[in-house]
C-alpha cells in the first residue's frame, strides 16, 4: 500500500521533490489510486496509450510529467538497485533499470526482460535456463550451478573435454562441475585423493599428473627420488645404501620423463670396453650387477664374472 501511495504522489506531483503536502487531499479513493499507478506506468512507456485525462493534471505542461527515470526505482524497490549497486557490474555500468525494464505494471505487464534480447551470437548464449546460474540479474557474475554440469561449460571452454576424452580415465566419467564446484576454482588432488606418502604435499601432485589426463604420468628431470620412493622402496633403499657413483643421480635423470621409461646403460656410457669383453659378456650386468646396486659383487647376478681385479666387499647387505 504504501508503495502505492509513492506512486500516486509522483504522479500527481509532476515536480514530486515540492508541494507535497498540498496535492495529498486529492487522493480519494483507491479506485482512483489505481488509475493514477496506471497513468504513471502509462508515462514511462511512450509508445503505449495516451494516459487516463485524471493523471498529471496540469502539472510540468512542456514535459511528460510523469515519466519515470531510473533514479526513482529506488524510491519503491530497495533490493534490485542495492543488488545492482553492491555486484551490478555491466549491468549498472552498460545498462540502466530501465533498458531492461521497459514500462511498468499495471499498464505495461511484462516487463522481464529475455537475456537473449541484448545477449545473441556466441554458443554460449543459445543455453537455456539463463537464470539457473546467472541466479540474479542484478549481479550477472554471482553464478552459481550444481555438480553435475559438463555441456555448458564447454561453451566456453573445450581443450579440458578433448584432453579428457583422448586419456580415457575415472575423471573422464566426472562432471566438470564435480571437480569445479565454483567458477574458476582450482581444486586440489588431496580433496579427493590420499597422497602416495607422508612425503608428499597436496602441491606435489602435479609434479607427475595432470588432472585432465591423470594415468599418464610424467614428470620434469629435477623431480626428487623421494617422490618414486613412495612406491619404489626397494629401488629407493638399495640406491641410498649403494657405494656407486649412481647413488649421486636421481631416479629421472636415468628414468626419464615419462612413467616406466627404462634406459639403457649405453645410453650414457657408449661402449666403454673392448669389443672381445663385449662379445663375451654382452651384458653388462653380468659383471656390474644391476643400475641401482652397481659393482657390488657379491649380489650382482653374474659374481663369477666380476673381474678379478675387483675385490668384493666381503659382508655388503642388501
Ligand atoms: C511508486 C513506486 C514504484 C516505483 C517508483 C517503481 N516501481 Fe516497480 N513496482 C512497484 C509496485 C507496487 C510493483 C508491483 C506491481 C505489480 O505486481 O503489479 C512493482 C513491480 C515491479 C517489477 C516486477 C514486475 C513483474 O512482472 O514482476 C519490476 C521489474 C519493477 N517494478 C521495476 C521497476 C523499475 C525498473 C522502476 C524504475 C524505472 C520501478 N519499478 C519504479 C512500485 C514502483
Ligand atoms: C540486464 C537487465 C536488467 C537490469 C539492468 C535490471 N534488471 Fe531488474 N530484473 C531483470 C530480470 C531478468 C528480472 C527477473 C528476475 C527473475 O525472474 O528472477 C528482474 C527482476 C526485477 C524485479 C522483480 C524481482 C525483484 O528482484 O524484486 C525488480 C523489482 C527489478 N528487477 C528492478 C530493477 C531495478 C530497480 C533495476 C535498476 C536498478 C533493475 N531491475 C535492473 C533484469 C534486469
Ligand atoms: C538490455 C540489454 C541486456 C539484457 C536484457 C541483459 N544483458 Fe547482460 N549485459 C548487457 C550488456 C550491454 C553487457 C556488457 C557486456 C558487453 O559489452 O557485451 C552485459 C553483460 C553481462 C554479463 C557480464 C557481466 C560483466 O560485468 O562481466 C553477464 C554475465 C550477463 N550480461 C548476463 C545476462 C543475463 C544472464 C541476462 C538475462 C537475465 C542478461 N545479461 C540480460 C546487456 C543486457
Ligand atoms: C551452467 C551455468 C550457466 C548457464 C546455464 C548460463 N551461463 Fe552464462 N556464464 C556461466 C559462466 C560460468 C560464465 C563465466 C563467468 C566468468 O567469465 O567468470 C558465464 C558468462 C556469461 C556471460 C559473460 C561472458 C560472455 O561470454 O559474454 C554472459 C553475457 C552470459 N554468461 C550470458 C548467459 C546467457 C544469456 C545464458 C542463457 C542463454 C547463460 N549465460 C546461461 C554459466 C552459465
Ligand atoms: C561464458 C564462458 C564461460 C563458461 C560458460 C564457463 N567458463 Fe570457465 N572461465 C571462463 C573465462 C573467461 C575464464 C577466465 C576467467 C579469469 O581469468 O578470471 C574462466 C576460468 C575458468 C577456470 C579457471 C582457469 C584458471 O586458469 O585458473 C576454471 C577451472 C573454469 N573456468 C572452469 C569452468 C567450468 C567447470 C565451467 C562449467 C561449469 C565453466 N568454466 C564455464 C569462461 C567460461
Ligand atoms: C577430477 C577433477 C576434474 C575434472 C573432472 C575436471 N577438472 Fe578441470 N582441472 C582440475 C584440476 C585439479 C586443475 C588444475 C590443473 C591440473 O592439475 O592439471 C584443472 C584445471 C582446469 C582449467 C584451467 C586450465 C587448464 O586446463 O589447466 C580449466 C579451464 C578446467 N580445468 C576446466 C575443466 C572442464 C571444462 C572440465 C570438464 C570438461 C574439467 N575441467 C574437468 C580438475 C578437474
Ligand atoms: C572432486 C574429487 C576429485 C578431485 C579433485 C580429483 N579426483 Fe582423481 N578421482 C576422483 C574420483 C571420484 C575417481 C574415481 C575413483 C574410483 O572410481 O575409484 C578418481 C580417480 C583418479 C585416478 C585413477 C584413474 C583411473 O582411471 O584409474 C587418478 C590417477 C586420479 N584420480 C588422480 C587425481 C589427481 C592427480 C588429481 C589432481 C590433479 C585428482 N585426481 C583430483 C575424484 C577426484
Ligand atoms: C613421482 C610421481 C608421482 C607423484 C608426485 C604423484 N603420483 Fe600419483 N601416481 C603416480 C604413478 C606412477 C601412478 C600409477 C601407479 C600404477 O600404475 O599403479 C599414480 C597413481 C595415482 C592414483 C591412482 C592409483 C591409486 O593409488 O589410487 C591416484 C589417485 C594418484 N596417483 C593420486 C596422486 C595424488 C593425490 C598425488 C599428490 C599427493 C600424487 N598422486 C602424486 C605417480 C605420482
Ligand atoms: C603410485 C606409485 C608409483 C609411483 C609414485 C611411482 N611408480 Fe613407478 N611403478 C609403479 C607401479 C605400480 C609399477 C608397475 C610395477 C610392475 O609392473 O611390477 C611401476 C613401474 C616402474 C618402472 C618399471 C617399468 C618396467 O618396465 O619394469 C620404472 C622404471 C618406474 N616405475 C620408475 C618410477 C620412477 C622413476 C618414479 C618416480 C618419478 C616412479 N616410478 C614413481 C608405481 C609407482
Ligand atoms: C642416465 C645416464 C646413465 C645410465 C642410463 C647409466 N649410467 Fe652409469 N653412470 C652415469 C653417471 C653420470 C656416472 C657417474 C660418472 C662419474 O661420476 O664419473 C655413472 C657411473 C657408472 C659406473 C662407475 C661406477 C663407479 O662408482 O665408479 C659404472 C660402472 C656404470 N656407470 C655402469 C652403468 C651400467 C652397467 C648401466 C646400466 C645398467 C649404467 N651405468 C647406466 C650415468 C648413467
Ligand atoms: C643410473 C641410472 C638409474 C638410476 C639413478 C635409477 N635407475 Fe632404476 N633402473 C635403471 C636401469 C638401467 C634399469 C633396468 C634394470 C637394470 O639394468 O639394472 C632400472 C630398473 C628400474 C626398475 C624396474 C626393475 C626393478 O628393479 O624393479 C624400477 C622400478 C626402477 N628402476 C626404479 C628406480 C627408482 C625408483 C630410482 C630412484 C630411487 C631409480 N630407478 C634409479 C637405471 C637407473
Ligand atoms: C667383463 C666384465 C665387464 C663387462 C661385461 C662390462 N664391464 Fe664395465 N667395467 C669392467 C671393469 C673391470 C671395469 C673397471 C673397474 C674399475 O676400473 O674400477 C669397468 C668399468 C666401467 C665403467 C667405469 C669407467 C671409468 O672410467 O670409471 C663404466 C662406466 C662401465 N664399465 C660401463 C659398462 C657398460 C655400460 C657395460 C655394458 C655395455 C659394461 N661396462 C660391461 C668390467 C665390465
Amino acid at each position: 500500500m504504501q508503495q502505492i501511495f509513492y506512486l500516486i504522489w509522483i504522479a500527481i506531483s509532476g515536480d514530486y521533490h515540492h508541494n507535497k503536502g498540498g496535492r495529498m487531499k486529492r487522493i480519494v479513493s483507491l479506485a482512483s489510486a489505481l488509475l493514477l499507478l496506471a497513468s504513471v506506468a502509462v508515462a514511462a512507456e511512450p509508445a503505449a496509450k495516451p494516459a487516463a485525462p485524471q493523471a498529471a493534471p496540469a502539472a510540468a505542461p512542456a514535459k511528460p510529467a510523469v515519466a519515470l527515470t531510473s533514479a526513482d526505482c529506488a524510491k519503491c524497490h530497495v533490493k534490485a538497485p542495492a543488488d545492482v549497486e553492491a555486484k551490478g557490474r555491466a549491468h549498472k555500468t552498460k545498462v540502466t533499470c530501465q533498458d531492461c525494464h521497459q514500462g511498468h505494471p499495471p499498464t505495461v505487464r511484462k516487463i522481464i526482460p529475455l537475456c537473449g534480447q541484448c545477449h545473441e551470437g556466441k554458443p554460449h548464449y543459445k543455453l537455456g535456463g539463463c537464470l539457473q546460474c546467472h541466479k540474479n540479474p542484478h549481479q550477472p557474475k554471482e553464478i552459481v550451478f550444481g555438480r553435475d554440469v559438463t555441456d555448458p561449460c564447454l561453451t566456453c571452454h573445450s581443450p579440458q573435454i578433448a584432453q579428457l576424452k583422448a586419456n580415457p580415465s575415472k575423471h573422464t566419467k566426472l562432471a566438470c562441475s564435480f571437480c569445479h564446484d565454483v567458477h574458476g576454482k582450482v581444486p586440489q588432488c588431496t580433496q579427493c585423493h590420499k597422497a602416495h606418502s607422508a612425503d608428499q604435499g597436496p602441491g606435489d601432485c602435479k609434479k607427475c599428473h595432470k588432472a585432465h589426463m591423470p594415468k599418464t604420468v610424467t614428470y620434469a628431470a629435477d623431480t626428487a627420488s623421494k617422490q618414486c620412493a613412495a612406491c619404489h622402496t626397494k629401488a629407493y633403499s638399495m640406491l641410498v645404501a649403494s657405494k656407486a657413483k649412481h647413488k649421486s643421480l636421481l631416479c629421472v635423470t636415468c628414468h626419464q620423463e615419462k612413467h616406466k621409461m627404462v634406459p639403457k646403460c649405453q645410453d650414457c656410457h657408449g661402449v666403454p670396453h673392448a669389443a672381445g669383453i663385449m662379445t663375451k659378456f654382452p651384458k653388462c650386468g653380468d659383471c656390474h650387477g644391476i643400475a641401482h646396486d652397481l659393482n657390488n659383487w657379491r649380489t650382482a647376478p653374474a659374481a663369477q664374472a666380476a673381474p678379478a681385479g675387483k675385490p668384493a666387499p666381503a659382508h655388503k647387505k642388501k
